[in-house]
């Protein structure tokens, strides 16, 4: 099975554990609703939550809280990567209000049917869930302001694509506003598949310099790669000691290296045409 198959088959399971009462975390037992999973959880406030269904709430499998850090404003639309159970759709609806349109993008049938139930609950109609893969986005170029995504874009296989769909589809002057994992500096390719498998069931994060190489390769500016969490090497230990890692002997080499970042960046604006020359 490949990459994206195997993303496919867990977060399938996720969305159905979900709609069974269930807990959306990885490796979650059936029916637990248990989720103390240092990466996902706590990630919105009493506020936000309390102003979304309860199985919008469940599902977040996310390792940030893009609506909280980007800035979005009445009458903009807005493009959510891997929008799963539809947290962070259904938050942005709110922000661009009635004007704008939040659209959530899944390959996963059983998330964007779990997604579209929390939309009818929620009662909004500025957001619609989309088909596709985030590697061929369904939109036409310069149709969007602001594109979030929350722990997606590390699952890809191919995400200089990812950036170059996420840019073509920003209007001029767009916003990247994104949650993701990365890692800090050199890790042995063992230590480091590991680590991953806890951090995102199944990811392949970017070194932090290496997804801003990445995003200036594809035309963005202001680039920013801020951690929001750093995790621990304690808080992997009991996954990796069943994957039958030697903790405390790679511990050095873990500590510091992963974290959640909140990454910013802007497609430039269109230059104006200011006279016969100076376009040129
Ligand atoms: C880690 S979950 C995050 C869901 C959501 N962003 C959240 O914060 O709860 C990943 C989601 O991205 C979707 N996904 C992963 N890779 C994708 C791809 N290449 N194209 C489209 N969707 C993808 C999965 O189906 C899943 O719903």
């Amino acid at each position: 099975m490949d990459v994206k198959e195997q993303v496919r088959e867990k977060y399938g399971e996720a969305a159905l554990r979900v709609k069974s009462g269930g807990s959306s975390c990885c490796g979650a037992a059936p029916g637990s609703t248990a989720c103390v999973d240092p990466i996902t959880s706590n990630l919105y406030d009493a506020g936000q939550i309390g102003a979304l269904p309860e199985e919008a709430v469940l599902a977040s499998l996310g390792c940030g809280n893009p609506t909280a850090l980007a800035r979005l404003s009445p009458g903009e639309t807005v493009l959510d990567l891997g929008s799963g159970g539809g947290i962070d759709v259904l938050l942005s609806a709110r922000r661009v209000g009635a004007a704008g349109k939040a659209y959530g993008l899944d390959m996963t049938d059983e998330m964007l049917a779990l997604a579209r139930d929390n939309q009818r609950k929620a009662g909004l109609e500025n957001v619609e869930f989309l088909k596709g893969e985030i590697e061929n986005i369904p939109l036409p170029d310069n149709s969007v302001d602001v594109v979030i995504s929350n722990c997606v874009i590390n699952l890809s296989a191919d995400k200089d694509r990812v950036l170059r769909e996420a840019f073509r589809v920003l209007k001029p002057g767009g916003r990247f506003a994104v949650s993701d994992v990365v890692t800090r500096g050199q890790v042995p390719a063992a230590v480091r598949r590991n680590m991953l498998l806890w951090v995102g069931c199944i990811a392949g994060a970017l070194e932090e310099h290496e997804y801003a190489a990445k995003l200036a390769a594809v035309g963005f500016d202001a680039i920013e790669i801020e951690p929001t969490r750093v995790h621990k090497v304690e808080d992997a230990r009991v996954f990796l000691a069943g994957q039958g890692v030697d903790v405390d002997a790679i511990a050095p080499e873990l500590e510091g290296k992963f974290m959640s970042a909140f990454i910013r960046a802007v497609k430039p604006a269109s230059k104006e045409c200011c006279g016969p020359s100076c376009c040129s």
